[in-house]
Formats: C-alpha cells, structure tokens, sequence
C-alpha cells in the first residue's frame, strides 16, 4: 500500500511538522474549514431518492432513527443477529443487503470498517448503478482503495465526530454533534448537497458539518487512535506504576485516575473553558506545575515515534498491517489484550467493586 499517500499530502504532512506554530496559525486561518449549519442545508435533494440503512449497530441505528424522525422512510439492511432483532423492535422491516442495495438510491454503509470491502464486493456492488450515492461514515476504505466503487457511483462521506448512543440522544434532544462531509471525485457537484442533506438529517448540521476529505477523516482519526489514545493510555501506566512503587495505595491511585471523574471534569471543562482557559480552575501550584513540566513531556524520542506513527498510517503501512492481522485471525490484538488485562490497575480496578459500580452509573 506504500504510494497511497500523495505528493500534496506528503509535503503537507512535513509541512506540519517543521512549521512554527505561527506560520501553522497563518496557514490554518487561510484554510479555514468551511462549516454548514441547519440554514444552509435544504433537505428536498433527498426527497425523490430512497434511503437505505445497511447496519443497524451503534451508527446504523442511531442513524436510522434520526432520518426517521426527520421524515424520511429509510430501508433497513442487516444480517440475521442480535442488531437485526434490535430493528425491528424499533419498528422497522429489515430486508437483506442485496435487496436494500438494489432498491435504494443512497445507501448509508454502516457496518464496521474492517468487513466493509468483503460485504461491498459481494453483497453491494452488483447492484450499484451510475448515479446511485454509497454514504460512508468513515474514510478508511476509501482512502486506502480497499472499496473502488464503479464510475458514475456518487462516493460520500457523513462522518459523526460522535459515538453512536450519543447521535442518538443529542438528537432526541434538540441538540447536535460536529461531522465531517466530502466527496470523492464529485466533478459536476452533484452529491455534496447529498451529504449535507443526510447530515442534517441525522442532526449533525444543528452544531456544524465541516467540509473535509476522506483523507482528512483518515488521518484525525488514525492520529488519534494511535498516537493520542496510546500515550494517554501509557502515561495513566507509569503514573500508576511510579506511585504503587512508593508505596501509595493501589486502590487510592486508581480512584485518583480516573474514577473519581475528576479526568472526565476536566475534559468537560475544556469544551467549557477552553482548552487552556480550564487550567485556572486548578490551583496556581497546580498551574505551575502543569505549564512548567509540559515540555519535558515531549523528549525527542517521543517526537521521532510521533512522526513514525503519522508516516505508517499516512503511507498505508499501518492499513496493510492490520489487514494481515485480521487474515490471520488477529493473533497479535489477543495478544495484546492478554497483556494488558495483567496489569496491576485492572486487578485494583476489580478489587475498586462498589466505588467503580457507583463510579459508572454517575457517568452513565
Ligand atoms: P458496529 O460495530 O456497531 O456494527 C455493527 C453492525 O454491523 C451490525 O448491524 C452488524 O450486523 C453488522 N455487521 C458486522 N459484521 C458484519 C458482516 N460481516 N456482514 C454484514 N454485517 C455485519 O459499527 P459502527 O461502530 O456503527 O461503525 C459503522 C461505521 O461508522 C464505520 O465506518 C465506523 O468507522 C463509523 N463510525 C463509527 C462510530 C462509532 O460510534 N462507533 C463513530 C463515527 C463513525
């Protein structure tokens, strides 16, 4: 897969690393995403096509109810399980993927990345034709060409920066969640209004839909998961690992961590606050210790792997790997799984019974 990631890309992607923080500010002002609101969508696109839902798990179905409650009538798609059974309690006809697939004018493909080319090859494309919409909520198997659907097939992506329960429940709410709207080769223009009228359909355009690419989802995504995620997930470890080994109370430290939801507070509180505004509702040592320690977090070694990581998934390398660990049955992710769960913090956290089972319905 190593030739995937373009020329433009590439250079944008040095370009990020070695620009100031002021030349980044300049750059980010003068490519300001353009964002589209309720008002500037019209949904009557979407009247004359029919809508198909193929997945009803944590996507598929707070999505379908959405465009649902939104006046649309849309075609649910699933394969004989437990989601199946989860539609129709919600009250709706679920039909097979080929018959969705060859009634519908736009399908929403919402089942998980990792199945998604084998499902399209068998089940999908023999029933696309030219001017048919395929949506996705996720720009992996189009950026890395697992799925190459056929000319003439409007290829879009409405991609909620949201967990599915809560694309629901904003909703439901009256309130919104950001998403991320593009389109793959849409010379004439034809289908972008496809996507912003199914992101207002599922909500998304009451907060804001960014206009983005495929690679761009990509790239947040990945970086996040596998940069972000894995240093919080390592620095929670040592801070863990540091403390018990001076004696402190491993269940003390691992209330402290996280389940007191002083973390989650914080987090909030950026949103809130702002990023940087919440650190005044931490004391000036606080403050201090915070700001004047950051840097030392971020050695050179920690940059050279950050950079290694941003280069795997950019080129395709991290997308070929995890192909081959899922043709051989995913021997490393069981691995891994094993390992972590040895961790002294998942014995406190089991030991930490009734606070965790209090700590869970607070944040429920
Ligand atoms: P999920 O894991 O909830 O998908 C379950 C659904 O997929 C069920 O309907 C199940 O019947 C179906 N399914 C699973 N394997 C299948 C197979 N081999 N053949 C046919 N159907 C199969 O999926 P999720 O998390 O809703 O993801 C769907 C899409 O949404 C993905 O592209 C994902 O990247 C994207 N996305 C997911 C978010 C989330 O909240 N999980 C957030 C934003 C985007």
């Amino acid at each position: 897969m190593a030739g995937v990631l373009d020329q433009a890309a590439a250079s944008e992607y040095n370009w990020a690393f070695n620009a100031t923080y002021h030349e980044t500010l300049n750059r980010k002002n003068y490519i300001m995403a353009k964002i589209y609101y309720d008002n500037d969508v019209d949904m009557k696109i979407l009247n004359s096509r029919k809508i198909g839902i193929v997945g009803y798990g944590n996507q598929g179905r707070a999505q379908a109810l959405n465009i649902k409650d939104s006046g649309f009538e849309p075609m649910v798609a699933n394969r004989d399980d437990e989601y199946r059974d989860n539609a129709i309690k919600d009250g709706f006809e679920v039909h097979s993927i080929s018959r969705v697939a060859r009634e519908v004018d736009i399908v929403l493909f919402l089942i998980p990345d990792e199945v998604q080319s084998q499902v399209y090859r068998d089940q999908i494309k023999p029933h696309l034709k030219a001017g048919d919409v395929l949506c996705f909520a996720s720009g992996y198997n189009i950026y890395y060409k697992a799925i190459v659907p056929p000319e003439g097939v409007g290829v879009i992506m409405v991609a909620p920066r949201m967990i599915g329960k809560a694309v629901r429940n904003l909703y439901v709410n009256g309130l919104g969640f950001p998403c991320l709207v593009a389109c793959e080769k849409d010379q004439d223009g034809r289908f972008m209004p496809i996507a912003l009228a199914l992101a207002k359909a599922i909500g998304a355009t009451r907060l804001g839909a960014f206009e983005s690419s495929f690679r761009e989802e990509v790239m947040i995504d990945l970086f996040a998961e596998q940069m972000l995620w894995p240093g919080i997930i390592k620095l929670c470890l040592l801070y863990f690992e540091k403390l018990t080994e001076r004696g402190c109370d491993s269940e003390i430290v691992t209330t402290e961590l996280h389940l007191s939801g002083e973390f989650v507070e914080i987090v909030k509180a950026m949103i809130t606050h702002g990023f940087f505004g919440q650190l005044k509702l931490h004391s000036q040592t606080s403050q201090y210790g915070q700001l004047s320690r950051a840097d030392r977090m971020a050695p050179s070694e920690l940059l050279v792997q950050v950079e290694e990581v941003m280069e795997e998934i950019s080129s395709g390398r991290f997308h070929t790997e995890w192909a081959e660990e899922q043709k051989k049955g995913k021997p490393n992710l069981s691995r891994l799984w094993q390992q972590i769960l040895e961790h002294p913090l998942a014995k406190s956290e089991a030991k930490l019974g009734t606070l965790a089972k209090i700590a869970a319905k607070s944040y429920k």
